[in-house]
């Protein structure tokens, strides 16, 4: 059953479609022209104007969805901009929606490190730590702005306990009951979100996450986190990054049922194109083995960076 390419279609167990793939898209405020990310060759902070012609690029080869990180040109202590109706991010929302209508998911990535002075995920306490209730209060703000402006899914990634059910709260209690929450639900603190850091200009000045980001050893917790958004109210739950946890997407798909997301993040996009850029893999073959691979352990639906480039080679 694998001599002919025919032969090797009809027994195939696994695919990967261009509309299971959401695109992650950088935005800057007060940037003239798109700015290169070193770190993610390929990937660029936008300008208003070119983040909208670069996602019509991508629906175009079928990727049907969109989350959008945005760089505010003023950071406070307590990440304000994030619920500015007029902040970066609703602007880009307003232009991604207004662009597509429906015919594209547009997800706001729902959370402060791109906001803060400190760069930490929520706002800080008086001994300098991230306070967790006090945080959810900010995240309530950003899920109800971010669905004025359009969003029809956010996505948490702040790992603070109760942020699912505190944004449900919020969107229920404000007439939007439609918009749903894409959970980062295991987000491991993982060395792979680096070049993330650049992109995103989110980096803590301090510290690290690990007070709120989960210890890469541990899946059995991994399990009750996804469990714990699932009762929250998650409509997708998440799993991050991809490649090194791809036994709790499997667990958490056969233990759950649930729809699952993996984000095959910065790092894991770097890897790929330092090591093509040096002529040691060949990029094209090994995107699509790793995509197979995540969709393989039980992922329904990829972010990836290599959206826009996988889209054209599964169209051929
Ligand atoms: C935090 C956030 C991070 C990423 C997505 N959302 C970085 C972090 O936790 O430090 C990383 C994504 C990537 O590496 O591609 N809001």
């Amino acid at each position: 059953m694998r001599r002919t390419a025919a032969l090797r279609a009809l027994i195939r167990e696994t695919d990967v479609r261009p509309d299971d793939l959401i695109a992650p898209l950088f935005v800057k405020e007060s940037i003239e022209e798109p700015v290169p990310i070193s770190s993610m060759p390929g990937q660029v902070q936008h300008t208003l104007e070119s983040l909208r012609k670069e996602a019509v690029e991508i629906a175009e080869r079928g990727v049907r969805g969109f989350i959008i990180f945005a760089v505010p040109a003023r950071k406070d202590a307590e990440g304000s901009e994030a619920w500015n109706p007029d902040g970066i991010a609703q602007q880009a929302i307003r232009a991604l929606r207004g662009e597509f209508g429906d015919e594209a998911v547009v997800i706001g990535d729902l959370c402060l490190d791109e906001y803060t002075d400190h760069g930490h995920c929520g706002v800080l306490n008086e001994r300098n730590e991230v306070d967790n209730d006090a945080t959810l209060e900010r995240y309530r703000r950003i899920a109800v702005a971010q669905a004025e402006a359009g969003v029809h899914l956010v996505g948490p990634s702040g790992m603070m306990d109760g942020q699912v059910a505190a944004i449900r709260d919020a969107l229920d209690d404000t007439g939007w009951q439609d918009v749903g929450i894409l959970a980062y639900a295991a987000k491991f603190a993982s060395a792979l979100y680096g070049p993330f850091r650049e992109a995103a200009e989110g980096a803590p000045r301090f510290g690290d996450r690990t007070g709120y980001q989960e210890d890469p050893a541990n899946l059995e917790e991994a399990l009750r986190e996804i469990r714990t958004d699932i009762a929250e109210g998650a409509d997708v739950v998440m799993v991050k990054p991809a490649l090194p946890y791809l036994d709790v997407i499997r667990r958490a798909k056969d233990e759950t049922g649930f729809p699952m997301a993996a984000y095959h993040v910065s790092g894991e996009y770097a890897m790929v194109k330092a090591a093509a850029a040096n002529g040691w893999l060949d990029e094209r073959r090994v995107v699509l083995e790793l995509l197979t691979s995540i969709r393989r352990a039980g992922a329904d639906l990829i972010l990836t960076y290599h959206a826009k480039d996988a889209a054209d080679w599964l169209r051929g």
